[in-house]
């Protein structure tokens, strides 16, 4: 366990000094990067009360498109000292995970931490973390955190997993309950993580060089350190990156939350008469990136954009995209415990194997000539399951078989459950978030269904590829930077432009048509196995920006 300096410490409530400095609000530290004149041009025009037209919008956002940064893969990380990351989430494997966020920030610290820097992860301390995890927490240190009237608890606890050291915020009323989100105060239980984040760094023998924040939940951390902590010789120079893995959740509350809850002055987190933290993060964070780079364009439109796509536009000079990585060890056919058979790109018989189990314990005809397509997805409308519903009968007219996992809202979750009553041999569906399960999807379906609306970068594809499952995909966001179509040489997968149930339908034509053909299919197969999707790229390029941010100091 590590030791903490507790002479170095500063004493965890505020002096009488400090809050008289806090009550009027830090400036937000200069900005070095100049605004390129198209950007202000556009902004200018932005601010117009209406636009013109939909092509004048669009003209607009390729003028901005072209000043974004151009993430470059192909330079070499250098080779230099690392660099102190903390790298903040409200979920990260193998602790507790709800979706694709904990996969990253599982997987991304560790590709780090093999790349000589020295990156560690703060957690909440959930309720729901499994006893034999929680285990294998060390008691640390705990201080009285400030949240606007309120002074709470917050002890802070200590792992280490796979040579990553993970911190965890323990305050059992916020935090110690029966799942991770959806509660009425998840605002005040993720401002209260957010401040016990910045509070922490006196207290712990680590100062980060880079504080790396994860969607809205953690959104308050650059917004804080701004606001109260600059202030403060300690946190002058700590440079902060806030990436965002979905636009679509905002942390949007009434603005009675800014001063109440949050304590903050209006203007950090007001955004169109509401309280939006993910606006907080937007304009306090040094930079600001997302999981691929196609997605880091489309959220400049409105389409894709969910009410930011101005605020955006205004800050793109800092916004930037980096294609997610998957954990290739976790994800391996050939060690996997979870399937039913281990195998590789080099000896793929025993997909074939997978299948058949697969199918008999879904319950559907045991038959290696249907083609069995998987749906593994948070059953929500931007996964493009609207597609799925128009056209689900023509699929399995067409003697495919469908296997659901998810879960979400009621309209996807009963639809899906008439179809598996319908056509019990064909259509199976299960309801959860089932990892065991979903690994044995991933090994024994022979295609993966991801018709998303918008995709900020999704890994199921990628995982998919890996386990010899072809995925037919929309051409969004990181789906279009992951899944090259199979009509080039170099392809691993279909996939469809507009959102259509059609077009969709005729991907799904197109592999069926694979399918039947084994030589060009086991082909297909063996290639999308051998796809590089590790963190070997983009850890590289998350290295760079974060040397491009230290050398800022
Ligand atoms: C979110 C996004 C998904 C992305 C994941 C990890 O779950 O919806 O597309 O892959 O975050 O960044």
């Amino acid at each position: 366990m590590k030791k903490v300096n507790k002479k170095k410490s500063a004493p965890a409530q505020p002096t009488a000094d400090r809050k008289k400095k806090e009550a009027a609000p830090a400036p937000a530290p200069e900005r070095e990067e100049k605004k390129p004149a198209a950007i202000l041009q556009a902004q200018a025009e932005e601010k117009a009360p209406e636009k013109e037209s939909a092509a004048l919008q669009l003209q607009e956002t390729q003028a901005i498109c072209e000043t974004l940064p151009k993430t470059d893969g192909q330079k070499t990380e250098k080779g230099g000292k690392g660099m102190k990351i903390l790298f903040a989430a409200s979920e990260g494997l193998p602790f507790i995970a709800s979706g694709g966020l904990g996969d990253v920030a599982g997987s991304l610290p560790k590709a780090l931490r093999e790349r000589r820097q020295d990156c560690r992860v703060v957690l909440p301390l959930y309720g729901d973390m499994k006893p034999e995890l929680r285990q294998k927490l060390h008691y640390l240190c705990n201080f009285t955190v400030q949240l606007a009237w309120r002074n709470q608890y917050c002890g802070v606890f200590e792992a280490t997993e796979n040579g990553v050291t993970y911190y965890f915020i323990d305050n059992e009323y916020y935090f110690r309950r029966n799942g991770i989100y959806g509660f009425f105060d998840d605002g005040e239980r993720f401002a209260f993580f957010s401040k016990a984040i910045v509070d922490m760094l006196r207290h712990i023998d680590f100062k980060p060089d880079i504080l790396h924040c994860n969607d809205w939940q953690t959104a308050l951390v650059p917004v804080y350190l701004n606001c109260y902590y600059r202030v403060d010789e300690f946190y002058r120079d700590i440079r902060t990156v806030f990436t965002i893995h979905n636009i679509q959740y905002q942390g949007q509350y009434g603005p009675d939350m800014i001063g109440d809850v949050l304590g903050l002055p209006q203007g950090f987190v007001e955004y169109e008469g509401c309280c939006n933290l993910m606006k907080g993060a937007i304009v306090q964070s040094d930079i600001v990136s997302t999981v691929s780079p196609t997605y880091a364009h489309e959220i400049l439109d409105e389409w894709y954009a969910h009410g930011m796509d101005r605020l955006l536009r205004e800050n793109c000079w800092k916004l930037r995209g980096i294609l997610n990585g998957i954990d290739t060890v976790g994800y391996d056919p050939q060690t996997d415990k979870h399937i039913y058979k281990n195998y590789s790109a080099a000896e793929p018989e025993g997909k074939a194997v997978n299948k058949q189990n697969l199918q008999r314990d879904m319950g559907l005809c045991q038959s290696g000539d249907i083609m069995v397509v998987g749906l593994i997805s948070r059953l929500v409308s931007h996964k493009g399951l609207d597609l799925v519903k128009y056209i689900f009968p023509r699929i399995i007219e067409e003697g495919m078989a469908v296997v659901v996992l998810g879960s979400g809202d009621y309209m996807y979750e009963s639809f899906f459950q008439e179809m598996a009553a319908t056509y019990p041999d064909k259509v199976a569906v299960r309801l959860g978030f089932i990892p065991d399960l979903a690994r044995k999807i991933y090994a024994g379906a022979d295609v993966l269904l991801m018709p998303s609306k918008s995709e900020p970068c999704g890994l199921a594809q990628m995982v998919a590829c890996r386990y010899g499952t072809i995925p037919v995909v929309r051409k969004t966001g990181g789906l279009a930077d992951s899944i090259i179509d199979l009509g080039d040489p170099d392809g691993c997968g279909y996939t469809f432009q507009s959102y259509n149930a059609h077009d969709m339908f005729g991907a799904i034509k197109r592999a069926q048509g694979l399918y039947y053909n084994k030589p060009a299919w086991n082909r297909a197969v063996q290639h999308a196995m051998q796809v590089d999707f590790s963190w070997n790229k983009s850890a590289g390029e998350y290295i760079r920006m974060y040397e491009e941010l230290n050398e800022r100091r």
